[in-house]
């Protein structure tokens, strides 16, 4: 294998992977490298072109750390988290859709009772959020583990308050015999995705806004069920049609309806899909 030219190499790249064990593995990497080899073509790369390349992939993961995933705004902002997810969650009509999972969720939130008020102490308007959980049959799946979390009044997440030190507006809870919930926690508002890193300098040269419409993520779970990574998305956001990650879906748009006390109320049921 010597005397490689432009013609050439790509499928001598490919057959260095030939005898990869894993069928799967061998698969991704020959089609990883052909279009690649293909993109750099069709594009004529330079040189200088790719050195930049390679720094801002440095740059992403010198900025990446346990508080900071650089690489899944990369993912998010180039719709890659949104394709793999509606490739990956084609689900029976009614069910309720699937969206990006982002880079805030938290394992082990603290626990919490139906009723109780989530925000900790966060930033913004009260809100009351209630709703429903059935299976595709309209049957209740009582006891389903609901994952809630959502940035407060300045559109931010508690782990990006530095120093905090606990949890705001996020917790677990469990539905009711009846597949019902309800929880209290703070009016949810659009925000911008953190920009000061190599992504909102990309986000910049291309002439697009680091911000997502106002929104409340779901991780819902049970037993039976296709768990569903979701979020809710405030009806009358801007920014519904430029959100900066692709994750909007109209069935998933819903009214968080003022009251006379200031207070809103959200009401949203969801759909699982039956594991087959
Ligand atoms: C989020 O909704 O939390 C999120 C999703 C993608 C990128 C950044 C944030
Ligand atoms: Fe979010």
């Amino acid at each position: 294998m010597r005397n490689l030219n432009q013609d050439t190499i790509t499928e001598a790249v490919v057959n260095r992977f030939a005898h990869t064990p894993d069928a799967r593995l061998k698969e991704i990497m020959g089609s990883l490298v052909r279009h690649l080899h293909g993109f750099a073509r069709e594009v004529r790369l330079t040189e200088g072109e790719w050195a930049q390349g390679i720094d801002f992939l440095t740059q992403t993961g010198h900025i990446t750390d346990g508080k900071r995933q650089e690489f899944i705004l990369l993912s998010d902002t180039l719709g890659l988290s949104m394709l793999t997810v509606a490739m990956n969650h084609d689900k029976p009509e009614g069910c309720t859709e699937a969206t990006v999972f982002g880079p805030f969720h938290v394992e082990n939130a603290p626990q919490f009772a139906l009723g109780d008020d989530i925000s900790n102490g966060a930033k913004g308007a009260p809100c009351l959020v209630r709703g429903r959980v059935t299976g595709a049959g309209g049957e209740a799946v009582a006891g389903a583990t609901l994952d809630v979390w959502q940035s407060d009044d300045d559109g931010m997440y508690d782990v990006q308050h530095a120093g905090l030190g606990h949890a705001q507006n996020r917790g677990v809870l469990h539905t009711d015999a009846a597949g019902q919930f309800h929880f209290r926690s703070t009016l949810a508002t659009a925000y911008p995705i953190p920009h000061d890193g190599p992504v909102g300098r990309m986000l910049a040269a291309t002439n697009n806004h680091p911000w997502r419409p106002a929104h409340l993520h779901f991780r819902i779970a049970a037993p039976g069920y296709e768990t569903l990574v979701t979020h809710v998305f405030r009806a009358g956001d801007e920014y519904l049609d430029s959100d900066v990650v692709f994750g909007v879906r109209q069935s998933l748009v819903a009214d968080w309806v003022e009251r006379p006390d200031g207070s809103y109320l959200l009401a949203y049921d969801f759909v699982l899909n039956p594991c087959t």
